[in-house]
C-alpha cells in the first residue's frame, strides 16, 4: 500500500545549554557529539517517521537558545506545527522558564501541538515527581525524560511529537 506522505515543521524551545542540540543530534545521528557544545544562528535536521500507514518528515528547527530577541524568535515560529519544549532536570529553573516559551510560541502558531522533554535523566533531578508532573499538567504536555548521552526516550519524544501532529492524542 502507497503510504501518505506529511511534512512538518517543529520547533526545539528551551533556555541556553539544556540540550536541545544534542537531543536532535541523538535522534538525526543517533550519536551524542560531547564537542558540538555552542550553536550558531539557526539549524534545521530532516527526520523521516513511519507510522503504519503514514511517512511523516520533520523539519526540525533548532535556534540560539538565548532570550530577549522576540522578533527573530517570532520569524523562526512562524509556520510552524509543533514544538518540542527542552529543560534541563539538574536545573529547575530551565524546566519553569519553559511556560514562557511555550506562551511566545503560541502566540504566533495557536493550534501547534506540544510535547516536553525534562533532559539530562541520566544526571540527578533536582525536580521532584510531584514537581515534575504538576509542571506538565501546567504547561498541557506529556513529560517524558531523556537524556541525549544515554539516549534514553529520544525516540519516544520525537515519536510523540510525530503522533500528535497526525491528529493522535
Ligand atoms: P544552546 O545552543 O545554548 O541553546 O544549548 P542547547 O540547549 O542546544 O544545549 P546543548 O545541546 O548544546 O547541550 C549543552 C551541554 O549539555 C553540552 O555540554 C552537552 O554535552 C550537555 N548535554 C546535553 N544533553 C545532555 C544529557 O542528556 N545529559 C548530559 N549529561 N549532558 C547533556
Amino acid at each position: 500500500m502507497e503510504r501518505k506522505r506529511y511534512i512538518r515543521k517543529v520547533c526545539l524551545l528551551g533556555d541556553g545549554g539544556v540540550g536541545k542540540t544534542s537531543l536532535v543530534h541523538r535522534f538525526v545521528e543517533d550519536v551524542f557529539n560531547d564537542k558540538y557544545i555552542v550553536s550558531f544562528g539557526t539549524k534545521v535536521s530532516k527526520k523521516v517517521l513511519v507510522f503504519e500507514d503514514v511517512e511523516l518528515t520533520l523539519m526540525i528547527w533548532d535556534v540560539l537558545g538565548q532570550k530577549g530577541d522576540d522578533s527573530l524568535h517570532a520569524a523562526y515560529y512562524k509556520g510552524a506545527n509543533g514544538a518540542l519544549l527542552v529543560g534541563d532536570m539538574t536545573r529547575p529553573e530551565t524546566m519553569e522558564h519553559l511556560k514562557g516559551w511555550r506562551d511566545d510560541f503560541l502566540k504566533v502558531e495557536k493550534d501547534a501541538r506540544l510535547v516536553l522533554a525534562g533532559n539530562k535523566a541520566d544526571l540527578e533531578a533536582r525536580l521532584t515527581e510531584d514537581e515534575l508532573s504538576s509542571l506538565a499538567q501546567e504547561l498541557g504536555a506529556d513529560l517524558v525524560r531523556t537524556s541525549a548521552l544515554t539516549g534514553e526516550g529520544v525516540q519516544e519524544i520525537f515519536d510523540r511529537l510525530g503522533r500528535k501532529l497526525m491528529g493522535g492524542a
